[in-house]
Parts: C-alpha cells; structure tokens; sequence
C-alpha cells in the first residue's frame, strides 16, 4: 500500500529572524523526515509557510512607523531564504497573508459556527487606560496562577506550558506602559472547547506512540477540564470576522494559522495540479505528522484537532506530534538581549549547511533539552564529520586514483560488508520511521566507522596492486552512505553522487557501484575548522551589538 505523508511544519512568526533554536526545534527534523520518505517510496507533502499576523508583528510595525503587512513581508523574503539555504525541501512554503488562506479560515470559522462549535458571547477584556486599547492576550504580564512564574503571559505561561488567559494572570501589567489593565466590555466568538473532552481523550488515549513529552501536556489538560476560548480579537490586521457587525475584529491569529496546513495543502494542489483530498480524505493509508517546538504542543494535540474534529468528520486527525525540548547556548536559555543567541544564517554562511545539519542532528532535543556549544560544534564537525566519514572518502578515493588510475577496481561484495550495509539502512529505517534523529545519525555514521576498520583491517597499502577487492568494497560503502546520508546532508549526498557517478538517489536502498566507474573529483568534502574560532565566536556573540 502506498502511504501518503503529510509533514506539516509549524509557521514561524514573522518578528525576527530564525535562529538556531527555530532549526532544531522544528525544520531539519521535519526535512529529515520528509527526505527519508521519498526515498522510501512514500507521497509526500510537506507545508508550511510564515505566520503573518499576530501581535508581535503589529508592535515592530508600530515601532518603525509602516504598516504591519510590510514587516511581515520582510521577514517573510527573509525566512524563505534562510531555509532555502539549509536546504529544507517544502513543497510549499507559503504565508498566512494569501486570499486563499483567508477563503478557507473564514470558511472553517463559520462552518463551526453552523455546527454549534462556535458560540458568541460578552466579556471583559483587558484593556489599557493609559494607551486607550484593548491589549492583545500576550501583552498583558503577570505571575503565572499555576507555576508562579513571575513572567507568564496572557496568552500562555512559557514555564508550565499552560495555555492561559489574561485575567488569570496574578498581578497583570500592561507591557507597554505597565500600568494595571482594567476590563473593559467587549464581544466575541468562542470554540466550545468541552464539547470536544471524550473525543479528545479517546483521540490522545490512543496515542500510546507519541513522544511521553508532547502526550503529556493534553492529558493533563483534559484532566483539569478544558474551557471554552475565544477565537476573535479586538484589532484591525489580520483575518476579518466574516460575520455583520464584527468589522473591527479579527480571527485570533492561532484560530487561522493552525488552519494553514489545510489551506497550505488546498494551494499547492491549485500551483501543481496535486490532489490535497489524497492526503487529507484518507483514514487507511495518509499520515499526517506535525513538527514544531515545545511551546506549540497545546495548539496542535487540542484545539487543531478539534476544530478539525467540529468542522466536518472526513479530514485526517494528527497521526503523530513530533515535537522537540529546548536548545540551550552554552548552558544558558537563548536570549537576544544578552547576545546568548546565533542567528542561522550567520551560521549557515560562515560553516556550510550540511555541517550545520549534521551538528543539530546529532544534538536534537528530542526527549530533554540539549546544549549548543561552539567547542562541542568544532568538535564534532572535526572528529566525527572530516575524521571519520570525511577521511573514509578522502583515503579511498586518494587510493584510487593512485593506484588504479581512479577507476573502480574488480571485485566482489564481501559477507561482512553486505551485511553491515544491510543492518545499517533497516536500523536507520527504524530510528527515522520513529522520528529518532539522533539515533539514526548515530547508526549511519556506524558503518562509516565499519568502512574505516575495514580499510585498517585489509592494509591495502602493504601490496597496493593487489588490494582491488578491499577498495572495491570500500566504495560500495560509501555508495550506501550517500543514500543513507541523504535525509541528513543533502548536499554532502549529491557531491558522492558526482564522485560516483550515480543518478541521485531515488530509493532507500543501496545502488551498487559499477567496476571501471571513473572517478571524478570533488575536492575535500569537509574541511577541519580551526580551533581558534571557539573562543572568537563566543566573544562575538557576547559582544554589544
Ligand atoms: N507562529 C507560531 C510560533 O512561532 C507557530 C504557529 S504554528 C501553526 O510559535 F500551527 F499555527 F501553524
Ligand atoms: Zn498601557
């Protein structure tokens, strides 16, 4: 049966620049994923696409005097390139801006009004006195009543990960001027969330294969009982109520972004002639699997399915939440203001994309945080990247060419190496079918290690012009690696491809490499970073900027 995959990507907002962080919580996991399944001979979609309106949008503009529109744009062009050029392959990275986007919200949103989901109501809402405006959830600050964070927001407590309103709040500020709030009457439409409890809970329930991080965070929710919350704001950017009377209102800005994977799915088939229903109208044979950082689990195990859930009964449901701890910077929370903080395309430009993928892979958050560290950074890049599997290509290809001319010398796939690429693609295959990128990293880089002690082992230098077989092996080796590497580097992936002269890989599957295959030269895959840069980086980043 073939299998249909949708990897459904979280959409960054649009108020800053992506930074490390943003790769690994989300991006290179879900290219991972998205690359390893069409190799695997799995249809695969993969959407996203930036998170255009919001508040924090709104503020920026308002700071430099334009439209709100403006500032998205920028960062739009901006982010579009930065994942450009860490090669993550989206069929469709598009933005919450578009007419169509608009067309399907508003759609949704009353679809869920006629079916009982959506219901209106007065209520107060914080509003600053001192600047006469309704403040948006997140700029009202206070103490969290759950944690006790002193910093939670009004929109959610970053600490505890509760989603929370702002009169919750202990103690409420208004960010910008921080006087007390007062509440002040206002209407809006709410999602009954309740309605949805037991579906909910026999949804999440049978989960049992979901990271224990993400599943907790809805079961505890459901236990302390969910609450009807609104979905419409008192502001002039974003998506218009589509109802009379509402013209000064907006969709909350989480209500339609989550809705962009559907809409996201709906324009790529407009742009490519592709089916969107063959992804999102099939409970046998469509997976969906959404990516995102920590802070995003509330809307994607809860409200996301539940609106999916009220709007009608034949889209797929969230087949697993793929969702990634923190980062840490040198043992300290990425923060801007303090310069603890890289941005990625700083990175990405200064140390290549692939030694970029090839670090987070092998650091990804995946069950608790992990540490960024530049001394960690070089070491890997040095001593696992360019020592082990750099030198495995360089040393054989060296050889090569020495020796036999650089062509492929006669021989035969040994046992042991047949069996050791073998185990190697079916123990990747396991780890990246369970969105484990570490350990599928770890159990690719394996056999490039195996490839090294081959090569120690069979002392092809002692009579050169007799090792044909050893080298013979030694390439099929590194034929396997580039498809096994694929997912992870996939530049690295592509120049093996021209040193071997292979099509680009199109199968999860080892290609064998053909005796009297010329050579062609590359030049170093990886080039050995110097030491020095560890504590030059860590100055620039601590520098005032
Ligand atoms: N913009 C949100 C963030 O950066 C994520 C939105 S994900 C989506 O935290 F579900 F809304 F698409
Ligand atoms: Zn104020």
């Amino acid at each position: 049966m073939e299998k249909k995959i949708l990897v459904a990507v979280a959409w960054p907002y649009v108020n800053g620049p992506m930074h490390i962080g943003h790769l690994a919580g989300a991006y290179i996991a879900a290219d991972i994923f998205a690359r390893f399944h069409r190799l695997n001979g799995d249809k695969v979609l993969m959407v996203s696409g930036s998170d255009m309106h919001g508040t924090p949008t709104a503020v920026i503009a308002e700071q430099e005097g334009v439209a709100p529109i403006e500032v998205a744009e920028r960062f739009h062009k901006r982010m579009s390139d930065t994942l450009k050029s860490i090669d993550v392959s989206f069929d469709l990275y598009t933005k919450t801006s578009t007419q169509n986007h608009k067309e399907v919200s508003q759609e949704i949103f009353l679809t869920l009004l006629k079916n009982g989901y959506v219901f209106k109501e007065k209520m107060m809402q914080a509003y600053c006195p001192h600047d006469n405006r309704f403040l948006p959830d997140r700029f009202v600050e206070g103490v969290c009543p759950y944690c006790k964070n002193p910093k939670a927001r009004g929109d959610q407590c970053d600490s505890c990960g509760r989603t929370l309103d702002p009169k919750d709040l202990l103690d409420p500020k208004c960010k910008f001027c921080k006087n007390p709030p007062v509440e002040k009457e206002t209407e809006h439409y709410f999602l009954d969330l309740p309605q949805f409890s037991q579906k909910l809970y026999d949804y999440i329930s049978s989960k049992d294969y979901w990271r224990a991080n993400v599943r907790s965070f809805p079961l505890s929710w459901l236990k302390e009982g969910l609450k009807a919350r609104p979905i419409t704001r008192d502001m002039n950017y974003g998506i218009p109520v589509p109802v009379k009377g509402y013209e000064n209102k907006v969709l909350y800005v989480w209500f339609e972004a989550v809705i962009g994977y559907l809409s996201a799915s709906i324009e790529w088939a407009k742009l490519t002639g592709g089916s969107w229903e063959e992804f999102w109208k099939d409970n046998k044979s469509a997976f969906h699997y959404y990516f995102m950082g920590k802070d995003n689990i509330p809307f994607h195990t809860i409200i996301w399915p539940a609106m999916l859930m009220g709007y009608n009964l034949e889209l797929n449901l969230p087949y697993n939440v793929v969702s990634n701890e923190n980062l840490t910077l040198e043992g300290e929370k990425f923060s801007k203001s303090t310069g603890n903080y890289i941005e990625a395309d700083y990175i990405i430009q200064k140390y290549g994309s692939d030694q970029v993928r090839y670090y987070i892979s092998s650091i990804m958050p995946e069950t608790s945080d992990t540490d960024f560290s530049w001394k960690n950074f070089v070491d890997s890049i040095n001593n696992e990247l360019v020592a082990n599997f750099g030198n495995l290509v360089n040393r054989t290809v060296t050889f090569i060419e020495r020796y036999y001319d650089g062509k492929v010398p006669e021989g035969k796939l040994d046992k042991d190496v047949e069996k050791a690429i073998k185990d190697s693609f079916a123990k990747t295959s396991d780890f990246l079918e369970q969105a484990r990128f570490q350990q599928g990293l770890a159990a690719i880089m394996e056999l490039s290690k195996f490839g090294n002690k081959y090569f120690d082992n069979q002392k092809p230098w002692v009579s050169p012009k007799e090792s044909t077989n050893t080298l013979f092996n030694v390439i099929q080796i590194i034929s396997a690696l580039r498809t096994l590497l694929n997912p992870y580097l996939p530049k690295t992936s592509h120049n093996l491809e021209k040193l071997l002269d292979l099509q680009q890989a199109e199968k999860w599957e080892y290609t064998p490499v053909k005796v009297g295959t010329n050579l062609t030269s590359v030049g170093l895959l990886f080039a050995k970073i110097d030491e020095k840069v560890i504590p030059e980086e860590k100055a620039l980043m601590l520098a005032p900027k």
